[in-house]
């Protein structure tokens, strides 16, 4: 079954053809980068940059995957959560093309897509295992019992922990997006006695906030001159805390559901630094962590074709429906 994946989510268009017969054909993406000038996503230049390179990349994408679009037997589009008039680009277009080729449409939970990423890579865990997805709109961990089955153990209350990576880097004056460029600081950085919460590990309980975290980055930046070094000694601290926390609560969910296998899914995935630290502390209690390559990590469209060749080769109808849903509780999804 090949499988057509658009992904116009947020801020990124991709584009894959998944084959369920020998793997991931051709993926493409496209990153807005316009966005850095405003330091955040701007909703309206988001949709029309994704309409404007939507064909185009489809297009690319057959032809690197040397496929006729007549050659495809469905289409997969991320329906949700996400940008209202971004993920309604995606969606009309998968619609459209899917009605001229008379095959199935069907619309994909982006964080489904997300937490199967690790299936595009050779070695991947088997169901059931606990997922941490930390991206830049959540972060949450789920015990993940098969495709649709997911069952969330905690959640952010507040800010999702790549939202704290992008509001810090702007607040360091390190750009857009923010991620990347505080893990280069942070690298430069040394560990100078900066100490920063680690929200809510405290307490028991698998929940997140990060928007404390954030505050504190605040206070400490008018504290004294920016200077480079202090900067880089800020990204440091700050990384440090934000990959304490997310250790911290990776291990005790592993103790609570006794699974041995952590998927970790979404932009925040890519930071070596947390690989790193959740890597000794696994082997410690005897499990171990399955990653996406860093480039599925984001966005991506091959984690979207993926996940609808699974749900269509499971028989999932196409509903016909265009609808798009700004907010989708994971939870909410059910078995194909
Ligand atoms: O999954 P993703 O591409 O989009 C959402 O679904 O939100 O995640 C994007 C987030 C951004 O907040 C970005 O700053 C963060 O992932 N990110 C990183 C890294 N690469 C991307 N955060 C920390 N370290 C990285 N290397
Ligand atoms: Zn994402």
């Amino acid at each position: 079954m090949r499988i057509l994946g658009i992904e116009t989510s947020c801020d990124d268009t991709g584009v894959a053809v998944y084959d369920s017969a020998t793997g991931l054909r051709a993926h493409v993406l496209y990153s807005q980068l316009g966005h850095g000038a405003f330091g955040g996503v701007v909703p309206e230049l988001a949709s029309r940059d994704h309409i404007q390179k939507l064909a185009p990349l489809v297009r690319d994408v057959l032809s690197r995957a040397s496929l006729d679009p007549h050659g495809l037997d469905g289409i997969a589009y991320t329906a949700g959560p996400g940008l209202a008039g971004a993920l309604l680009v995606g969606a009309s277009f998968a619609r459209a093309f899917a009605f001229a080729l008379g095959i199935p449409a069907l619309g994909i939970h982006h964080l489904e897509g997300h937490l199967l990423a690790p299936y595009l890579e050779a070695d991947a865990p088997a169901f059931p295992f606990l997922a941490l997805v930390v991206s830049g709109g959540h972060t949450l961990l789920a015990d993940v019992a098969g495709v649709g089955r997911y069952r969330i153990l905690g959640e952010s209350r507040d800010d999702a922990a790549g939202e704290a990576f992008d509001k810090t880097a702007k607040a360091l004056g390190l750009g857009y997006p923010g991620g990347p460029a505080v893990a280069r600081k942070a690298a430069e950085g040394r560990d100078c006695g900066i100490m920063l919460p680690r929200p809510l590990t405290d307490r028991p309980g698998l929940e997140f906030s990060f928007s404390g975290l954030k505050t504190a980055v605040l206070r400490l930046i008018g504290e004294e001159p920016l200077t480079p070094a202090r900067q880089a000694d800020i990204a440091h601290a700050f990384q440090e805390a934000v990959v304490d926390t997310l250790v911290t609560k990776c291990e005790r969910a592993l103790r609570i559901t006794g699974h041995r296998q952590l998927v970790v899914a979404g932009g925040v995935g890519a930071n070596q630094r947390l690989r790193e630290r959740l890597n000794g502390a696994l082997a410690a209690l005897g499990a171990r962590a399955y990653y996406p390559r860093a480039e599925f990590c984001t966005d991506n469209g091959a984690m979207i074709a993926y996940a609808g060749s699974l749900r269509l080769a499971a028989g999932a109808p196409d509903s016909g429906q265009l609808g798009v849903h700004a907010r989708w509780p994971l939870a909410e999804l059910s078995p194909p």
